[in-house]
């Protein structure tokens, strides 16, 4: 049995989650349109992962039997500054979230919720790997982002993400 304040908190996190995809996908179609077309899948490829950290909290609310409660999506705001500046917004965002789900983790410990405790530990070790991925992608945007033959392989390489 979940209790309320753990409903509430789960439910701030599907929109959180959604509202990462928003942000990400509001960055793709930005990348498109600068002609960073791995860049931009790769992240409308991050896009739909938030979607799926949405859902998943989605489906384990509803096999709880508690409640589901979709709040408002805000729109996604991030100013562009070049591509670095990008990866770095989604870095900071993505530090964000995983503060959001220690608390959720926090929570379920301080109510001895085992089976949320459980659930959300696949949420952290995400976490973990995702910041990962993105410093790296920061690193070498650093490394050379400004020498445009970098940038091109760096964006052929991206583009080959599938899922
Ligand atoms: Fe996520
Ligand atoms: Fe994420």
């Amino acid at each position: 049995m979940i209790s309320e304040a753990i409903n509430e908190i789960l439910n701030e996190q599907i929109n959180k989650e959604f509202y990462s995809g928003y942000l990400y996908l509001s960055m793709s179609a930005h990348l498109k349109e600068l002609g960073l077309n791995g860049f931009s899948s790769w992240m409308k490829y991050q896009a739909k992962e938030e979607v799926e950290h949405g859902l998943k909290i989605f489906d384990y609310l509803i096999d709880c039997n508690s409640f589901v409660t979709l709040k408002q999506i805000r729109m996604p705001e991030f100013e562009f500054q070049g591509i670095l500046s990008i990866f770095k917004t989604v870095y900071d965002h993505e530090q964000c979230i995983t503060k959001s789900i220690m608390t959720v983790a926090k929570k379920a410990e301080e109510e001895c919720d085992r089976t949320t405790l459980n659930f959300v530990d696949w949420f952290i070790e995400e976490q973990v790997q995702e910041e990962e991925v993105i410093k790296n992608i920061i690193k070498r945007l650093e490394l050379f982002g400004e020498d445009k033959v970098a940038l091109y392989l760096m964006d052929k390489e991206l583009s080959e993400r599938a899922e």
